[in-house]
């Protein structure tokens, strides 16, 4: 992996860093800063060293065109309290405005371009066209720094190609994330415990096929512990289910046994009424959930305190510990429990725990926790599980790493 050192001298040059700033926003405010936070041991490394830095990120996923509530705009803003300087914002990322400004950027100036999937080429399928867009990136620096660890995962113009058509680096924060992910993957500290959330099983396949023969024990809850459920014969009513996914399921429950892996599913469920933060809710079995008093009616919205308590004691009691997305619907107080408890656990890991992910760090935060009681907080989601199932990351291949 080619780092800053490799860049060498970088005063007065003007450097353009591709950062992840897709930070959660509501109505223009951003709710979870950790992503700005995360960018700044970089971004000061180059404005103390006397680099012109060009900062460059995309947020949500417009499609393509120009669309206000995806604006950077409110991120610059941050991003100044944050660093304690001016941070210059333009709203395009290519053409006269940006180039104009990023030539009357002053040794430690810091400019934010606005959002990169406004121009359509920076997700094109096509390559010619990636590379385009990538070149007139490159024309506006001397050098580029890739610190985006979230989009590391994508072939993406300002993540793949624009690392060829500069001299290229990763940022500090890719490589402490890189430091920390390889304790996961490269013989983990035993026992390791995996805990997999988050609404949908189809997004988690990979992972939990790959980590099967890895882990200890490998607990499920989230929205998708629905479909193991239903895998294993029992009723779920209006809870969330992929019908198409269970036979894959059954395969893993089979697979797991063969291994003498546990997957440690949801023995109780607290089940509400309908899906909203004030429905009423009870916790029943796991296996009798059709027979709560909501009937069919009923949708499982959190793992109960049973199958809390022994998630969390699985967590505390190893030395690895990988989470990725929440246990419940954390965003209704009356659906948190099951979060709040697996995240005090893992503070309490003595050994190292990973929180994996944007999302799963913005539930952490919202809850109360502070980053500083986690072994480490990931800012890649999709990312940092698509390292763990041993993918190729693009964005990473394309600064000289490999596994
Ligand atoms: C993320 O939020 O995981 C990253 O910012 C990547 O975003 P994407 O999934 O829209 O590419």
């Amino acid at each position: 992996l080619r780092t800053l050192e490799d860049l060498g001298d970088l005063a007065g040059k003007r450097v353009v860093v591709r950062c992840d700033l897709n930070v959660p926003l509501k109505d223009g405010t951003i709710t979870d800063d950790g992503r700005v936070r995360a960018s700044l041991g970089t971004l000061n490394t180059l404005v103390n060293a006397g680099a012109r830095v060009i900062v460059i990120s995309h947020l949500g996923r417009p499609d393509g065109s120009p669309a206000p509530e995806y604006s950077l705009a409110p991120v610059a803003q941050r991003l100044s309290e944050l660093l304690g300087k001016e941070v210059t914002f333009v709203g395009e990322t290519v053409g006269d405005e940006a180039t104009a400004a990023a030539e009357a950027l002053g040794d430690g100036d810091v400019l934010l371009l606005e959002n990169l999937r406004f121009n359509p080429e920076e997700t094109s399928k096509d390559a010619a066209a990636r590379q385009q867009f990538a070149e007139r990136i490159a024309a506006l620096g001397d050098a580029f720094v890739s610190d985006g660890f979230g989009v590391v995962h994508r072939k993406q113009a300002s993540v793949y190609e624009l690392a060829d058509a500069l001299p290229s680096a990763a940022g500090s924060l890719i490589e402490s994330e890189l430091t920390v992910l390889e304790r996961l993957t490269k013989d983990p500290q035993r026992p390791y415990t995996v805990v997999l959330g988050g609404s949908k099983v189809s997004d988690k396949l990979g992972v939990i096929e790959h980590l099967l023969p890895q882990v200890d024990t490998l607990c499920i809850g989230g929205g998708m512990l629905f479909t193991f459920l239903a895998a294993q014969g029992h009723g779920v009513a209006k809870s969330l289910l992929e019908q198409d996914q269970l036979d894959t399921v059954r395969a893993y429950l089979a697979k797991a046994d063969e291994l003498g892996v546990t997957i440690d599913l949801p023995t109780d469920v607290v089940v509400a009424s309908g899906f909203s933060a004030d429905a009423s809710h009870e916790t029943v079995a796991a296996d009798a959930i059709e027979s709560s008093s909501f009937g069919a009616d009923g949708i499982g919205l959190d793992i109960g305190p049973e199958t809390a308590a022994r998630f969390a004691a699985a967590v505390s009691s190893s030395k690895t510990v990988f989470w990725n997305g929440p246990m419940g619907v954390f965003e209704f107080p009356a659906f948190a429990a099951g979060t709040k408890t697996v995240a005090q656990a893992l503070t309490e890991v003595d050994g190292l725990g990973v929180v994996g992910g944007g999302d799963s760090a913005a539930a952490v935060r919202s809850l109360g926790f502070s980053d500083d009681r986690f072994g480490h907080i990931s800012t890649g989601g999709g990312a940092s599980l698509e390292f763990l199932e041993g993918k190729s990351l693009p964005g990473l291949e394309a600064l000289g790493w490999s596994r």
